[in-house]
């Protein structure tokens, strides 16, 4: 399986590139590297301090401040060693690490945004006053998420993980105290709603001088996720800015930023499937994930061979890049199945929908600046790549019999037939054929009918399988939540309409059932419980929260006039 696997990335490599790639658009990214990666990305000092399990959370070492530079920081970690012999002990290690780096240096420090309005519009849409005092709490909420860079980062940018980057930013929150990618597009348009658009503006050129220097967008803004993406929604991002700004130049002025991502995921992402070029998630570091180190070398040892666990370091790489880290989603077992545990996963041979579907809407985007800054060339080829995918969306992610867009696996050859919200995904980008909404549409409703996706007080799950994962069953997100709510209202047909308020309501009122309890918002609640939080995974449920946030107030902008916060607990079935 691996080595056709292999080849058949290469032959497609080969077909793609001969075939597809028939102008020079922008010059190809060199790679981009950083000396304190030398330290917190990969090697022997980053290696021997994670697995001394010195600090519980494996992302608190890579976190701390250099108190010299790299070069001189690992000649002095080269002596230690020697003068232990190679065997530190842990009183050794903690005192090489006080020698050598210092702790709970805030990097950032806390930014108050000057466009932040005490009153936006949008509170104006809220009818219901319990729900108005809420918004009013969201939109305070942004200043406790506001960062700015200290300036000793600009100054010595090799003493830190951080990426530099040159305005400030909203954060998610809870332990995640930089940008992270795919977060930022919910959070963008809650600024924006909120009439932040310096803000949101700021974030975006951030993300563009990403792409300058590394031909895409990482992760999260540590330099050890530089090696992977996440979904890539910056153009929808700024597709949202110019929506409500009506600032076309800014979408001219970038576009050709958006092309050279595009050609990032274009040229590294791709795979053939009966002639058709689909992307999946992938990744180009090597060992385990620096952040979460000694979980993915423990997790590794189930495998006997170094290639094979860094096959598995790949892995467990490519679903970090697809936001969903980690899911049942990406399990294959030896039968094909999702059953069995992060020692199944293979992402990289999984060809998700929602990527597809936002390549998809990417093309389209960039085509519209490109007509807009007046270059009907650019937005012609753009229009058939849009197409191109439209038709591969069709022919392979469509699933007749299932009646709705599934993941498809390349080592079975088959779709995979497991609930995900992402199933529905080419709804919210528009990649499917409004002509035929009506029929797409009653599929669909039948497909969640039989799922019974609508006996779930909490909010939709994320799948229906219950691994412990938190990307899996009984946990109900955010961004999988907006998907299907918009999705639904985009097939424009009156049931599907009925069905998307109905769970937007529903998630605006579990979530605001969780906030009366702690006026906290969270990363991620559970379907199980109107009101309940989310659970499992790698590390605890966290507040804040960017992309949750972002999320309501859009849906109490959507809903106001309409929506009061639900007394009884009772749930109709459909
Ligand atoms: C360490 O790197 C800096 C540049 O980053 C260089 O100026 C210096 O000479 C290097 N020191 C050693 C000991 O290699
Ligand atoms: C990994 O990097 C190599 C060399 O820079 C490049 O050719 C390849 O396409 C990259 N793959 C991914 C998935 O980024
Ligand atoms: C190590 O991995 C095993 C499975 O291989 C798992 O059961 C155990 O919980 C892991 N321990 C830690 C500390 O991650
Ligand atoms: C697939 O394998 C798993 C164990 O690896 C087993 O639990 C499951 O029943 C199998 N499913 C099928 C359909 O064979
Ligand atoms: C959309 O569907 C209509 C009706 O089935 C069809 O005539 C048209 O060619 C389709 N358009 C595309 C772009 O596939
Ligand atoms: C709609 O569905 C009917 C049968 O359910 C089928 O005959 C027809 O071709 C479909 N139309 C389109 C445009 O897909």
């Amino acid at each position: 399986m691996a080595f056709s696997l292999v080849f058949c990335f290469d032959l497609i490599l080969l077909v793609f590139q001969s075939s597809f790639i028939e102008t020079s658009s922008s010059e190809q990214h060199k790679p981009f590297q950083f000396a304190a990666c030398d330290v917190f990305c990969h090697g022997d000092l980053l290696k021997t301090i994670q697995m001394s399990k010195i600090f519980q959370d494996s992302k608190h070492f890579v976190d701390m401040k250099l108190k010299n530079l790299p070069n001189i920081t690992i000649d002095n970690f080269k002596k230690f060693m020697r003068s232990k012999h190679d065997k530190p002990s842990m009183d050794d290690l903690e005192l090489f690490i006080n020698d050598n780096f210092e702790d709970s240096v805030k990097v950032f420090t806390e930014w108050y945004p000057k466009d932040w309005k005490l009153k936006p519009k949008f509170l104006d849409h809220i009818k219901n006053n319990e729900f108005k005092i809420w918004g009013s709490d969201l939109n305070r909420i942004w200043k406790t998420l506001g960062r700015k860079l200290i300036d000793d980062v600009y100054n010595n940018p090799d003493l830190y993980s951080i990426i530099p980057v040159k305005n400030p930013i909203i954060i998610p929150g809870g332990r995640f105290l930089e940008f992270y990618y795919w977060d930022s597009y919910w959070i963008i348009r809650g600024l924006l709603y909120s009439e932040m658009h310096k803000t949101a503006r700021g974030m975006i050129l951030n993300f563009l001088s990403m792409i300058e220097r590394f031909g895409f967008v990482p992760n999260g803004g540590r330099i050890y996720y530089a090696k992977r993406s996440q979904p890539p929604l910056l153009a929808a991002m700024i597709e949202s800015y110019v929506d409500f700004t009506n600032d076309k130049k800014f979408a001219i002025d970038n576009v050709g930023l958006l092309e050279k991502e595009f050609d990032y995921w274009r040229k590294n992402h791709v795979v053939v499937v009966d002639g058709h070029i689909l992307a999946v998630y992938g990744d180009n570091s090597t060992g385990p994930r620096p952040e979460s180190y000694r979980e993915d070398v423990n997790n590794s040892l189930v495998f006997p061979t170094p290639k094979l666990r860094q096959a598995y370091y790949s892995e467990i790489a490519a679903g970090a890049e697809s936001g969903m880290d980690f899911s049942s989603r990406w399990f294959i077992n030896e039968n094909g199945t999702n059953q069995g545990g992060l020692k199944n996963i293979k992402c990289r041979s999984i060809v998700p929908v929602e990527l597809n579907a936002i390549l998809y809407w990417n093309a389209k985007i960039i085509a519209k600046f490109y007509s807009m800054a007046d270059n009907a060339e650019k937005s012609m080829k753009y229009m058939f790549y849009a197409k191109q995918i439209l038709e591969a969306i069709d022919a392979v992610l469509w699933n007749e019999d299932a009646g709705v867009w599934l993941d498809y696996d390349l080592i079975n050859k088959k779709s995979r037939n497991y609930f995900v919200p992402t199933n529905l995904s080419p709804l919210w980008t528009n990649a499917f054929n409004i002509s035929n909404s009506g029929n797409i549409s009653k599929r669909v409703l039948d497909y969640i009918s039989k799922l019974r996706l609508n006996n779930h007080p909490g909010g939709i799950p994320t799948t229906l399988v219950n691994s412990g994962e938190q990307w899996d069953f009984p946990n109900a997100w955010p961004p999988m939540q907006y998907i299907v709510v918009k999705g639904l209202e985009n097939l424009k047909t009156p049931e599907a309409g009925r069905l998307s308020k109905l769970w937007g309501h529903r998630w605006v009122q579990s979530n605001y059932e969780a906030y009366k309890k702690a006026y906290k918002m969270y990363e991620k609640y559970d379907s199980e419980v109107f009101g309940g939080i989310g659970g499992g995974g790698e590390y605890n449920v966290q507040t804040g929260f960017g992309w949750t946030n972002g999320v309501i107030i859009e849906f109490l902008v959507k809903y106001g006039r309409e929506i009061k916060p639900l007394k009884t607990k009772q749930f109709g079935f459909i």
